[in-house]
């Protein structure tokens, strides 16, 4: 077997630079020493590792996906949610009184500051996205706690990151109140993580809201698929905002912004309208004939890392089984099925190696549960913020760059600016 390197020649000079191959990548600074000021061009950052990371492993072509080394399916199975935030954050399982402290911390930060909801999010428009609520309302944390840009303060750091994973459901379903017109609905300590969050989300006039145990099972398993998925584009996001020393609420909300769009956490919101608008089963094929001639695509398939089915989709499938157990099937379902069927057999979708991904189930099921579609990308970024934060954790201990990419410049050279009433039209 040859040496774990590659050899580069500059055929202007015929320089060559021997660079190693470390972990699966060659360093672009050593490329720099033989070739400075000659960037690689790589638009979507297709073919460029941007950091070294330890949190989420991600096998593509195999559909393997871990945390910190465990399997998404063990964790899915016998883990909740909170356990796997710590997990990610800290690097290992919690002992039971580690635990104990972590719920206890989460729980007890559950509170919004009054004029948080008072004065800003009812400050909106009676018909505001709850996403775009989301975004504005995590970055107006910022202001509320001064402490935060104290980023390499270790205990305040873990201050916030605790305030912002108790405090994302509650703003949550804060937004998704406004929005209907139903009164807020304060924490109840008394509850689990997702229980306290159904709680937020339909309480009306019982004392207690009494979630079905099923369902605040289902969006526990949902929220753990939902974690982290390593150098995604929001993940991406809050590592650039993160780098220039933002505070972490600052930097969340500039990952929440990358998380609405439909190519990333509005896809889900994108595939229930697909199948409303497919209709019925029959006029499956007809759709995906269309999506073959290029018109439009089929949402909740594909994806940039995996080429294989997407594990947290197959994990889905059987959340949704014991939902559905509970909420009678969501007529969706059906259409949604035979999509799968037909494009898994289809020569354009195995060529293009395009696979339903987490956002085709995950829809169907949010709605079966009540959600209205305006919260789908909502419900990513609640447990998506332990990902987000255990990654900005990461950065800043990697002591990193600011990030600071080069472009290949192809506009007009040097020319005159001409005073206005001497332009052409
Ligand atoms: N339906 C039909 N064709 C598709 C789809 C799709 N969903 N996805 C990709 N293709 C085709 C493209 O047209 C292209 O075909 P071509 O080679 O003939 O031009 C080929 O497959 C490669 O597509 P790219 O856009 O280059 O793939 P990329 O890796 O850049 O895109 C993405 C990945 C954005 C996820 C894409 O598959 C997509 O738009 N899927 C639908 C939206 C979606 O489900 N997003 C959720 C992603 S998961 C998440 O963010 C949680």
């Amino acid at each position: 077997m040859g040496r774990e390197s590659i050899t580069i020649t500059d055929n202007r000079t015929g320089d060559s630079l021997e660079i190693p191959i470390l972990n699966g990548g060659v360093s672009a600074a050593e490329w720099q020493k033989l070739l400075p000021g000659i960037w690689f061009y790589d638009p979507g950052l297709l073919s460029t590792a941007m950091c070294e990371s330890s949190i989420t492993y991600l096998d593509g072509g195999a559909g393997i996906l871990r945390y910190r080394g465990y399997p998404i399916e063990q964790l899915a199975e016998q883990s909740t949610y909170l356990e796997v935030a710590y997990l990610l954050l800290k690097g290992e399982l919690p002992t039971a009184e580690q635990f104990e402290q972590w719920k206890h911390d989460i729980t007890y930060h559950t509170f919004i500051h009054e004029n948080v909801r008072k004065r800003f999010l009812e400050g909106f428009h009676y018909d505001a996205h709850p996403m775009g609520m989301l975004v504005s309302a995590v970055a107006a944390l910022s202001t509320f706690y001064q402490d935060a840009k104290d980023i390499f303060n270790l205990d305040s750091r873990w201050k916030q990151i605790t305030r912002l994973i108790a405090k994302m459901p509650t703003l949550a379903a804060a937004a998704h109140r406004f929005s209907v017109g139903m009164p807020f609905v304060y924490p109840d300590n008394s509850l689990d993580f997702a229980s306290n969050f159904l709680s937020m989300m339909w309480k009306t006039a019982e004392p207690r809201y009494e979630a079905n145990p099923v369902l605040a099972h289902a969006l526990d398993v949902l929220f753990i698929l939902h974690a982290d998925h390593e150098q995604n584009c929001s993940t991406t996001a809050m590592r650039v905002a993160g780098s220039s020393h933002a505070d972490p609420y600052s930097s969340l909300s500039a990952a929440c912004a990358a998380l609405y769009g439909p190519r990333h956490g509005g896809a889900n919101e994108a595939v229930i309208r697909m199948l409303m608008e497919i209709g019925s089963i029959d006029n499956v094929p007809d759709f995906i004939a269309s999506v073959k001639q290029g018109h439009g695509r089929l949402q909740g398939f594909g994806h940039r890392v995996y080429k294989n089915y997407d594990p947290r989709a197959r994990i889905i499938k059987q959340v949704a089984d014991q939902v559905f157990e509970v909420t009678g099937k969501n007529p969706l379902l059906d259409i949604a099925l035979k999509l799968e069927e037909i494009a898994l057999a289809d020569e354009y979708f195995i060529s293009r190696k395009l696979y339903p991904n987490v956002d085709f189930y995950s829809g169907i099921i949010y709605q079966a549960m009540g959600f209205p579609l305006e919260m789908f990308p909502v419900l990513f970024a609640i447990p998506r913020t332990s990902g987000w934060l255990a990654q900005w954790v990461e950065m800043l201990d990697q002591d990193s760059k600011i990030v600071r990419p080069r472009q290949l410049y192809i506009g007009p050279e040097k020319r005159d600016y001409v005073p206005m009433d001497k332009r052409q039209s």
